[in-house]
Formats: structure tokens, C-alpha cells, sequence
């Protein structure tokens, strides 16, 4: 159960265009938020980071909180986006990970054997204090803007284990989960659990939604999919079993498998920018809230052409019982953010 101080049972945030969208209804406005909103596209953000890294950011609860706020204050969207990353809870897992600059997240010792996956230990729930703290900080600030929790899904977060970094295809960790199935299936149960309790830090102490991000998920076939990846990303949401909190699943390439990523227990489905939003309304049999799917391409074209992209991704939006306008992935870094300031004015005045 939500604490009764939570800002879903307050009042806070459960009327909120995000939150009301998120459960179905259609608000007068249309709420928008971006992914990576808050990050290297803001110099606000680039000055609080100078001389901390990544890591010791996100486990600094005044400077996450801050880091959270700053998009809010300087765009006006509907929602913010919990500032952390989705290796942390890995990190407090006891997993060596350092995220390098313009690379990405790297593993100290990548988990390719049987004896590796064994050797992962359970997260203890106590090493979370410091994102429950920047989480209340930023609620406490937040007012009736609802705060967006996430996580990353198992196959994406086991992908950085196994490869030990980013990488295109994912060629080990698939091999891994045709060779190996059971080092997998333990591989991906631990992975739903470390995110799991990561999502929940967060709901208890005052996250409005939650979102599920399987980035690298588009690398796999619907059949694998289904049988060997979406039973543990519905363990993830099984942690909130109890808890009434909207839950989004993105990801990238995912048009094939936009209905089983539905399955695993979403109720809003995060577009990518390569499927029109009625034709992902369509290929999930109706009724389901979307979100999506600004190509961030755009973002640095001139604004008619980005306008008149806004446009089509607003009317397509209208086939689906509500729309949350958000990117079809990332804030690329060289974004101008007065351009995400005059996208947000501009689907705010159109609905
Ligand atoms: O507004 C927000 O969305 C901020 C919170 C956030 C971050 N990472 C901050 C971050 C979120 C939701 C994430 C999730 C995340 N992290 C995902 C899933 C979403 C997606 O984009 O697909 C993934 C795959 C990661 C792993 C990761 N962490 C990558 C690929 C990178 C980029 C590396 C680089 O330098 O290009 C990171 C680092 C990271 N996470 C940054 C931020 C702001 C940049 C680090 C910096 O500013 O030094």
C-alpha cells in the first residue's frame, strides 16, 4: 500500500495531466515530458556536474534532487524523471560499474559464466536509503508535479553485465541465452530483482509512476522474447504488487513486441520514433494509453519541419484513448533545450 503522505493519495499528483493520462483519460491539455531531460542538454546541469562523476552524483541525494528539478523549472513539462541511471542499484548490488563519459556503463568483471551468475549476491534494500532520499527531497519540491521512477528492464541491464559495456548487437548476451538458459534465467531474475527493489525505493517514497526502460530490447526476435526475457520483466513490476502507481514500458526497435512488452503487466506503452502511434495503437488491439514519439532527430531541424512533425505525432496520438507526448528515445546531448522549452508551449497550446 501507498503511504497515506504518498502524493498519489494526498491529492498532489492524481490529478495531473500526466497521471490522469497514464490511466486513460484524455485531459484538456496534453502532457508532455522527455526522456534525458535532465542531463548534458541543460549547461545548468553541465556546471552542477563539474568535478563529479556520474555515479557519486546519482548516490548524492541533494544533487540528484537538484539535477531532477532543474528541467522542470526551465521547460514546464508534466513530469520529472527521477535523475539516477539504471546500473545504480547494480552498483549498490556490490557490482563493480563506472559510467565512462561519451561511452557509457562498464563493468569491472563482465558476467559471461556459470560461476559468474552464482556469484551475484541479492541487493540489500538498506543500501537504497540514498535514492529514497532524493526522492523525498525532490517530491517535497516537487508539489503537484508527479515524479517518474524507472528502472532498466532485465535484458537490457543484464546486456551491460554480460558485454561489459554498451554494444550494437548484443551477440554474447544472446549467445548466453540460446547456450546457457539456465545461467540466463538465474541472470535475468537477479536483474529483475535489483530493479525491482529500485522501483520500489522509489513509489514509497513518493514516485508518482513508474517506467520500465528495455533500451536494447529491439535486438530480439518476439518468440525469444516472449519465452525467454518478458518473464522477468514482469518480475520487476511484481514488486509493486499492492502499490496503485501507472506503469510505462519503453523501448527501442520494439514495434514487433510492443503487445508482449503490454503483457508483462504495463499500462502505458512507450513508442520509439519508428512506428506511427496509431499504427502502435492498432498492433496493440486498442485501448491502451500511449506514449511517444518525437523522432530526436528533429530536434535540431528547423522548427516548420519540427512543427509540422509535432503535428502528425499530436493527430496520430488521438488514436489512442490518451497520449503523453514524450521522444522517440533520448534528449540527444547537443540539443538546444530552448527548442524542448518551445516544444513543450507548443503542445501545451495545441490540445
Ligand atoms: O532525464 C533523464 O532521463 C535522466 C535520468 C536517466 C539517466 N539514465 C541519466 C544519465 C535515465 C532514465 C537513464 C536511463 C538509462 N541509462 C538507460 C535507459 C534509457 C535510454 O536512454 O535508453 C540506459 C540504456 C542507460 C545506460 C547509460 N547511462 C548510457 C547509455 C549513458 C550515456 C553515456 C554517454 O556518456 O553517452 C549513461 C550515462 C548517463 N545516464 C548520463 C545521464 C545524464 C550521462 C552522463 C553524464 O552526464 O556524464
Amino acid at each position: 500500500m501507498l503511504p497515506a503522505n504518498h502524493p498519489l493519495v494526498d491529492g498532489r499528483t492524481s490529478g495531473s495531466r500526466l497521471i490522469r493520462a497514464y490511466r486513460g483519460d484524455r485531459p484538456e491539455v496534453t502532457p508532455v515530458w522527455f526522456m534525458r531531460q535532465a542531463g548534458r542538454s541543460l549547461p545548468e546541469y553541465r556546471e552542477l556536474r563539474v568535478g563529479t562523476r556520474m555515479l557519486d552524483a546519482c548516490l548524492t541525494p541533494e544533487l540528484a534532487s537538484e539535477i531532477t528539478l532543474q528541467p522542470v523549472r526551465r521547460h514546464g513539462v508534466d513530469a520529472a524523471i527521477f535523475f539516477s541511471d539504471i546500473v545504480v542499484p547494480v552498483l549498490l548490488a556490490g557490482v563493480g560499474v563506472e559510467i565512462v563519459p561519451g561511452k557509457g556503463p562498464v563493468i569491472e568483471h563482465p558476467i559471461r559464466t556459470a560461476s559468474d551468475v552464482t556469484a551475484l549476491r541479492p541487493i540489500d534494500p538498506d543500501t537504497l536509503a540514498p535514492i529514497a532520499e532524493a526522492v523525498a527531497l525532490t517530491v517535497a519540491e516537487l508539489g503537484q508535479t508527479p515524479l517518474i521512477g524507472f528502472a532498466g528492464a532485465p535484458f537490457t541491464l543484464a546486456s551491460y553485465l554480460v558485454e561489459g559495456g554498451p554494444s550494437k548487437e548484443h551477440l554474447r548476451a544472446r549467445t548466453m541465452m540460446y547456450s546457457d538458459a539456465h545461467s540466463w534465467a538465474t541472470l535475468l531474475n537477479w536483474c529483475a530483482d535489483v530493479s525491482g527493489q529500485f522501483l520500489l525505493a522509489q513509489v514509497r517514497a513518493g514516485a508518482s509512476a513508474v517506467q520500465l526502460f528495455d533500451s536494447w530490447v529491439g535486438s530480439l526476435s518476439e518468440q525469444q522474447y516472449v519465452r525467454r526475457v518478458a518473464p522477468h520483466s514482469a518480475r520487476v513490476f511484481s514488486h509493486l504488487r499492492g502499490y496503485d502507481v501507472p506503469k510505462v514500458h519503453f523501448g527501442v526497435g520494439s514495434g514487433e513486441l510492443l503487445p508482449a512488452m503490454r503483457a508483462v503487466g504495463a499500462d502505458v506503452v512507450g513508442v520509439d520514433w519508428r512506428l506511427p502511434l496509431d499504427e502502435a495503437e492498432r498492433r496493440l488491439g486498442g485501448g491502451v494509453p500511449l506514449q511517444g514519439n518525437i523522432d530526436p532527430a528533429l530536434l535540431g531541424a528547423p522548427w516548420r519541419i519540427l512543427e509540422a512533425h509535432l503535428d502528425d505525432v499530436l493527430g496520430r496520438g488521438l488514436a489512442a484513448p490518451s497520449h503523453v507526448v514524450n521522444l522517440g528515445h533520448g534528449v540527444p546531448p547537443e540539443t538546444d533545450p530552448d527548442v524542448l522549452t518551445r516544444v513543450v508551449e507548443y503542445v501545451h497550446g495545441r490540445s
